[in-house]
């Protein structure tokens, strides 16, 4: 059947992969792909399928409920998948009104517009809300969270990204619309902005700088490719179960030092360098204030009904992410010249 699909937050990191999948899988779907381009969107990362006969962008922001009003129209959105947020757990440590500006307020008005326009019959549409393991909280050395882990966010990004998932939750439960959501671990890959672990130390190491890790560095992260995030997101938005949670996740626990001195390991090899030469430039500076101590999904319940895994092995992932960076110079050095000088001092100097 023909849809329109709404794909809010199409220019960020993950967005990107799900927007390319969609408009290569489905050529009979239209994917609109709307996203305010903040400094976290970047229609670089969408050149290869931009003129694509399916695809269309949209420059817009998800709080300006008017333009939202009008673009359902125009395109008769059919379906929403929701990425749109403000992602990055630092900067929402600085400045949590944005956070719940967008996480929240946007997520909302979303919402509002996707129920004023499908009341008719909710059962010919859904909307798919992205969510992250974050919501949960921290483990401690053991246990998985599983779909039925209470919420317990512990910063300002998952609190206002719990807010969200809440409100989906309630306008199923409210107005019975069809809404699925998807809670998903740490990704990694190509495109992802360089404020993030993985390709903040791919560019540090690059240019010889000090490789910053928070506290101890015993923190543990549970990491998954982005390609197959958004094959899960595909799978999902096709046939879940209306109403319900899914978890993603890798099984692919990673102590945060034990992964950078693998990165270390792997770049000096791929650079030409002497063995331990990246991995000298590890600096442990000041930690994140509540810095959750480890994060693990279950992702059995996706397995078992969806049938969905990884379809790459992390040492294969991260291969492929490090030699996406060599080479696409260009693109991370567009993404970091500029606001991210600023950034990147405000954040890590004196620390
Ligand atoms: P990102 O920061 O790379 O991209 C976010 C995109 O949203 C950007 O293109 C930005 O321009 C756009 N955006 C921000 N505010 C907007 C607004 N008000 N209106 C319209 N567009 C706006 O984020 P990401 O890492 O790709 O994450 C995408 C989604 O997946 C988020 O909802 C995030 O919570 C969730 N998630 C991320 C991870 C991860 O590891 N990165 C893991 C699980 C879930
Ligand atoms: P991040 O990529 O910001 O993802 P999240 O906080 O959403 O899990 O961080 C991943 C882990 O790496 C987290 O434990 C914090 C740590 N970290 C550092 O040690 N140094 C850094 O410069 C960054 C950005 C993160």
């Amino acid at each position: 059947m023909a849809k329109q699909i709404l794909i809010t937050g199409g220019a960020g990191f993950i967005g990107s992969h799900v927007v390319r999948l969609f408009v290569n899988n489905y050529p009979g779907y239209t994917i609109v792909n709307l996203d305010a381009l903040t400094y976290a969107g970047n229609l670089e990362n969408l050149a290869d399928i931009a003129s694509r006969p399916n695809y269309r962008f949209v420059k817009a922001n998800i709080l300006d409920a008017d333009r939202l009003d009008q673009l359902f129209t125009e395109y008769g959105i059919t379906d929403v998948i929701h990425l749109a947020a403000e992602s990055h757990v630092d900067r929402s440590i600085v400045s949590p009104l944005d956070f719940v500006y967008t996480n929240i307020v946007g997520t909302v008005n979303l919402l509002n517009t996707a129920r004023k326009h499908w009341a008719a019959d909710y059962a010919k549409h859904r909307f798919y809300h992205i969510s992250t393991d974050e919501v949960y909280g921290s483990l401690g050395e053991k246990g998985l969270f599983t779909e039925t882990t209470a919420y317990a966010p512990n910063s300002p990004y998952s609190a206002s990204k719990a807010a969200s998932d809440h409100f989906v939750r309630a306008y199923h439960e409210t107005y019975h619309m069809h809404t699925v959501v998807s809670n998903c671990s740490n990704n990694y890959g190509p495109y992802h902005f360089p404020e993030k672990l993985i390709p903040l130390f791919i560019h540090n190491i690059l240019q010889r700088k000090p490789l910053p890790v928070y506290g101890d560095g015993l923190y543990t992260r549970d990491w998954l490719y982005v390609k197959d995030h958004a094959r899960a997101i595909d799978l999902i938005f096709h046939q879940g179960n209306v109403g319900e949670t899914y978890n993603i996740g890798g099984f692919n626990e990673w102590k945060n030092i034990d992964l950078v001195k693998l990165l270390c390991k792997l770049m000096d090899q791929k650079l030409g360098r002497k063995q331990g030469e990246s991995e000298a430039m590890i600096t442990y500076i000041k930690d994140r204030p509540g810095h959750d101590r480890r994060y693990a999904i279950d992702a059995t319940k996706l397995n078992r009904e969806l049938g969905w895994k990884p379809s790459v092995t992390f040492e294969e992932g991260l291969d492929e992410t490090i030699d996406w960076y060599l080479n696409n110079n260009e693109w991370l050095e567009h993404v970091t010249s500029g606001a991210y000088q600023h950034y990147y001092e405000s954040m890590y100097e004196n620390r």
